[in-house]
């Protein structure tokens, strides 16, 4: 398997709905969010980045500004236009050349199968709650690395908590359910099975590859030394983090998980269905990721809280409009001296060197590690520059870089970093105008303009 790789991966990631286009094209079914977007009127998908047809420009420049990988995701409904039954030609065909391209151009495709866009069929039918949609899933996997056969790099799905959490806590991706803390567990626990199987039937199919699943990792500080603050921070923290990493990398939920899990649902009336056998599942699988995808844009501050749960989502860009308060859980709140982007993230690239070696400690079997986004949301306007120039996105990824190689030197086994993202492409809940390429899209012509952090990055691939 090292055969594969020699030296530092750098890639440009990218994800199928928000960066194709093209939701109608070639028999392509729909997804949980065309209607929705529609419906709610604040922008299309179409035609994103266009990447269904310019996919040989991204590419190339891809290639050209040094990078040697590139993530993408296969759309599952463009392969089984409602999530199962027969596979569609076209879409099969717009993925053989996509990954043809990648590779004569010396990008190694970095690939997930499931990137937020569950098939519209299988969403209204319960989507991740529903355990049919995981034999689902694990059909579609099975096609997928049968087909695909030059992919050798494979990722099952994309960030499971930001499914759950967006879906049913914080209420911005559909359903759009509110602190439903019911089904943000379940989906949790539903995901890692979808996951687990996908990855024993995998290693069973003996392929001349590798396959992980992608976490994004969210440390949780106590904004105090109050052991109140402390199990604040450990309660969420098992919410978002530590379920989930137990899940993939221990196949169990360790009993102090399970404490911190279980007072929570408890607050909230709420809870979590296990089956006979899902364990096992869990337990097989652990040992067998090749890598771990972490995704990693900030860390949160927690306080206290025993007040309602409520609360606003910042999807404009408006500086000052987030909040959020979880019953029984805790508050988060600002640090002072901690910058905050235009959508309140917090910019803490200390967050990201002390979850890699969280993760490098407590998870030995995550094996190796690869950023697979990392990235800074900005908005920009094109003025007729020969080089865009964004400096605030070259700090980001600089400061975050060197949180990186400080981790890498003492001894944690990281092997890539893909930046998010490849070119400009659509923010799910912030729509157009939020922008995190090296390469402006001009969403209107699609043209595309070299922006300076695609130089820089440049550079910086050069010196591995
Ligand atoms: C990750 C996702 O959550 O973060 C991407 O994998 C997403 O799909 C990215 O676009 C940035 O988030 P946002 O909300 O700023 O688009």
């Amino acid at each position: 398997m090292t055969s594969l790789h020699h030296g530092f991966i750098w890639g440009g990631a990218t994800a199928a709905y928000q960066v194709e286009g093209a939701t109608t094209a070639d028999s392509k079914g729909k997804t949980m969010w065309d209607d929705y977007l529609k419906a709610q009127g604040r922008f299309a998908p179409d035609p994103a980045s266009d990447f269904y047809h310019r996919y040989p420009t991204d590419i190339k420049l891809a290639q050209k500004y040094g990078l040697n990988a590139i993530r993408v995701s296969i759309a599952w409904t463009r392969i089984f236009p409602k999530g199962y039954g027969e596979p569609n030609q076209a879409g099969v065909e717009y993925y053989h050349k996509l990954f043809k391209e990648c590779l004569d151009h010396g990008l190694t495709p970095y690939v997930s199968l499931h990137h937020f866009d569950s098939p519209k069929t299988l969403f209204d039918d319960g989507d991740w709650l529903n355990r049919k949609n995981i034999d689902y899933f694990v059909q579609y996997a099975e096609f997928c690395f049968k087909e695909f056969t030059e992919v050798k790099n494979w990722f099952t799905i994309n960030e499971l908590i930001s499914l759950a959490l967006s879906q049913y806590i914080a209420g911005n991706f559909p359903p759009n359910h509110h602190f439903d803390v019911t089904s943000a567990i379940q989906a949790e626990h539903n995901e890692l099975l979808a996951h687990a199987r996908v990855v024993n039937l995998y290693k069973s199919l003996n392929l001349d590859g590798r396959i992980g699943l992608i976490h994004v990792l969210q440390p949780i500080y106590p904004i105090t030394d109050s052991a109140a603050d402390k199990h604040a921070a450990a309660l969420y923290d098992a919410f978002i983090n530590r379920f989930l990493l137990d899940g993939t990398f221990l196949g169990e939920y360790t009993p102090e998980t399970m404490s911190l899990i279980n007072e929570i649902l408890q607050k909230n009336d709420a809870h979590l269905d296990i089956q006979d056998g899902d364990m096992d599942i869990l337990k097989e699988a652990s040992t067998q990721n090749d890598y771990f995808g972490m995704n990693y844009y900030q860390s949160a501050f927690m306080q206290a809280y025993d007040g309602p749960s409520g609360n606003q989502f910042n999807g404009t860009g408006e500086k000052g409009t987030t909040s959020f308060s979880f019953h029984g859980v805790g508050q988060m709140v600002q640090k002072p001296g901690v910058p905050t982007t235009d959508w309140d993230w917090n910019i803490y690239p200390e967050g990201l060197y002390d979850v890699l070696k969280r993760v490098a400690r407590e998870y030995p079997n995550s094996h190796m590690i690869m950023i697979t986004e990392n990235g800074l949301g900005l908005k920009e306007q094109y003025h007729g520059e020969e080089i865009m120039q964004d400096d605030k996105r070259i700090d980001f990824i600089d400061q975050h870089m060197a949180a990186v190689l400080k981790a890498r030197a003492e001894g944690v086994n990281v092997q890539g970093y893909f930046v998010w993202s490849l070119q400009d492409q659509f923010s799910w809940a912030n729509g157009y105008n939020k922008r995190y390429g090296l390469f402006y899209v001009d969403f209107d012509t699609q043209e595309r303009h070299v922006k300076k952090s695609a130089l820089w990055f440049k550079a910086l691939a050069d010196t591995m």
